[in-house]
């Protein structure tokens, strides 16, 4: 691994133990360290949605161009997005700031198990806060982590300043709690009702959820060359994977519920993670649905 990179902290953090992707609940967690099950989430959601991302970095690579040597992935998580870029351009390294060193590190090990340690920096800090000493970035990613940061205008510049004139910035966001269930009405509803639910307490947690990116982006001066809402789905037979994911999901939904729903809402979830018929590691009538908004903007080339 290049250069860990570990300044002090400023101040406040993002509530990172707040922070539910794809859309899975809140939990607690030691502050700075990612909240119990959200690292293997993220990985399994890389590996199931892998097709998706990859016709996605193709779709980056169609407006960033070839000569891309310099990538920055803001919230980095355990590596999304670094190790799908860093397959697309195979002559880019990697930037990945994240504030929680335990990302980091674990996503550092992955970058050496994948004998790409070479290619990948790691900087520890609030990304909200600005870039430091990151400048000349061909393409910044930043998936699933903006509405983290505490002030987006602020955020937005330190993105703008570390891309080069004419780089390309990459948002990703998801739209809450992935669906797994049946669409044949025979869950009554209960994942609907979840995720309203979950969706008032990001409100509280997350003001900036389901910000107006694309405004945000244009007022920043990153004018915005594509918008879209994308639905990754995947069918029955499900890959590998699947049911330890939404069993992951349904556990962090089902901690944050606690208190927040009724008791039949409870006991449906417990039905969903408790070794029996319906237990979602077992089943075959499960899908994953997921709708991604990605915005595509660009720092203007200077003029004169
Ligand atoms: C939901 S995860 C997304 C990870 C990855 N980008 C992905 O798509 O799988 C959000 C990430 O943002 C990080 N994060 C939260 N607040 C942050 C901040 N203020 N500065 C940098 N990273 C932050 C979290 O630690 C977490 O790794």
């Amino acid at each position: 691994m290049a250069h860990a990179h570990r300044p002090g902290h400023s101040g406040h953090r993002s509530p990172a133990h707040a922070a539910p992707h794809p859309g899975a609940a809140d939990a607690p967690a030691t502050p700075g360290e990612p909240p119990n099950g959200l690292p293997e989430i993220l990985d399994l959601d890389a590996a199931l949605f892998a097709p998706h991302l990859t016709a996605l970095t193709g779709r980056i690579a169609c407006l960033a161009g070839d000569d891309v040597r310099h990538i920055v992935d803001i919230g980095a998580g355990t590596g999304t997005g670094t190790f799908a870029l860093l397959e697309r351009f195979p002559a880019a390294r990697v930037t990945a700031v994240d504030s929680s060193p335990a990302m980091l590190d674990r996503l550092a090990g992955t970058a050496r198990d994948r004998g790409l340690g070479d290619r990948v920096r790691t900087l520890e800090a609030d990304a909200g806060a600005g870039l430091p000493g990151v400048v000349d970035a061909d393409l910044v990613w930043a998936s699933a982590s903006l509405h983290h940061l505490d002030d987006p205008a602020t955020a937005l510049a330190g993105i703008r300043a570390a891309l080069r004139p004419g780089g390309l910035l990459a948002v990703a966001e998801v739209d809450g709690t992935p669906w797994f269930l049946p669409e044949d009405g025979s869950s009554g509803g209960l994942e609907a009702r979840c995720r309203e639910v979950l969706n008032a307490l990001r409100t509280e947690h997350l003001p900036h959820m389901r910000a107006d990116w694309g405004a945000l982006l244009a007022a920043a001066g990153l004018p915005v060359e594509q918008e879209r809402a994308e639905r990754w789905e995947l069918r029955s037979p499900l890959p590998e994977g699947a049911g330890r994911y939404a069993y992951l999901v349904f556990e962090r939904v089902r901690g944050a519920l606690d208190g927040r729903v009724g008791p039949e809402d409870l006991a449906a979830l417990d039905r969903l993670l408790d070794g029996g018929p319906l237990d979602v590691r077992h089943r075959d009538d499960l899908a994953v649905r997921s709708t991604r908004e990605i915005w595509m903007a660009r720092r203007p080339a200077d003029h004169g």
